[in-house]
């Protein structure tokens, strides 16, 4: 049986990605995306998601806004690595369809009472409309399959040294699902650095010989571009799609159970994501941590996906 997922995020170039394989993959149902501030604007993110939708000639997913601003904080984007609109550095067309006027958690509500404990949420954008919506439906949180993120850094951040984007944008709202007695699985930057784009496996995306892809390459090329300018590294983490891969083929990884908590104090460590790797606290582990994955599988797949679409 396929996995029946919602895809929640914030379009953003591996988020991009990550929706096409999240389309493509024969293990997966994404029964609907929910869209939430993050790399940029909600109203972005929401016209960036439909975008990718209609460029790859999907029509039967649709797409539900969440939240415009953060739990507590003040709202942060990423136009340096994103661009303003999200998704710059490539010409997709204007969708034709409109985003649903249902709200973001209504329809993860709907979703996970339609099908009690089958539905994995998965979550590559801040945590606000997952958080948002454990506190409107706490009676349907135990009826969720599982939660799997793109969140957090062990050893390192990439918006401050020690906080990684998606938890920074929101820590409050991490906070809130660090808490949900459910079983939460989190892909860190430590192991999305694991999995990087680089100019030569674009140039094998463009080869495949899909009309739709050329964006998706010009996409990878400009975010390959802002790594190297805003971290002087060659290459891009693909982030998301590792969070939708685990799904597909979990044999591609190695994880620990650890108990990970969020700064919420901390001057310096705002958003900060604290592992305790060595189980110093004696605290039982709450989410398995992915540490490492093989990218040799994990582009393999991803290239094999990204031609699926329209066959
Ligand atoms: O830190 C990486 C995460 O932040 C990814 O989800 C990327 O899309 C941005 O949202
Ligand atoms: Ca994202």
């Amino acid at each position: 049986m396929r996995e029946k997922i919602i895809l929640d995020c914030d379009p953003g170039h591996d988020d991009a990605v990550a929706i096409i394989l999240a389309v493509a993959d024969e293990k997966l149902e994404l029964l609907g995306i929910t869209t939430v501030v993050g790399n940029t604007s909600l109203e972005n993110a929401t016209n960036n998601a439909l975008r990718i939708l209609n460029l790859v000639g999907v029509k039967d997913v649709e797409v539900y806004p969440g939240a415009d601003r953060p739990l507590v904080r003040d709202t942060v984007l990423a136009p340096k690595i994103h661009g303003y609109s999200g998704l710059e550095g490539a010409e997709i067309p204007e969708p034709h369809k409109k985003p649903s006027t249902k709200h973001a958690i209504d329809f993860m509500a709907e979703m996970i009472e339609k099908h009690p404990n089958e539905v994995t949420i998965v979550t590559t954008g801040p945590l606000t409309n997952f958080a948002l919506f454990a506190l409107k439906y706490p009676h349907l949180v135990g009826k969720i399959k599982s939660h799997v993120m793109m969140a957090g850094g062990i050893a390192f951040g990439n918006v401050t040294p020690v906080a990684e984007f998606n938890v920074f944008a929101d820590p409050e709202a991490m906070s809130v699902v660090l808490g949900l007695d459910i079983p939460k699985v989190m892909a860190p930057l430590d192991l999305t650095h694991q999995a990087v784009v680089d100019h030569e496996i674009v140039n094998k995306i463009r080869n495949l010989g899909k009309e739709y892809l050329k964006p998706i390459a010009d996409l990878l090329e400009f975010f390959i571009g802002a790594y190297k300018r805003y971290f002087g590294i060659d290459g891009a983490p693909l982030h998301d799609p590792c969070a939708v891969m685990y799904l597909i083929d979990r044999d591609m990884f190695e994880w620990e159970e650890m108990y990970v908590q969020v700064e919420l104090k901390g001057e310096l460590t705002y958003g900060q994501t604290v592992a305790d790797i060595w189980h110093l606290g004696g605290k039982d582990p709450n989410l398995r941590v992915l540490k490492k994955i093989d990218s040799k599988r994990f582009f393999e797949r991803l290239l094999d996906d990204l031609q699926k679409i329209g066959t």
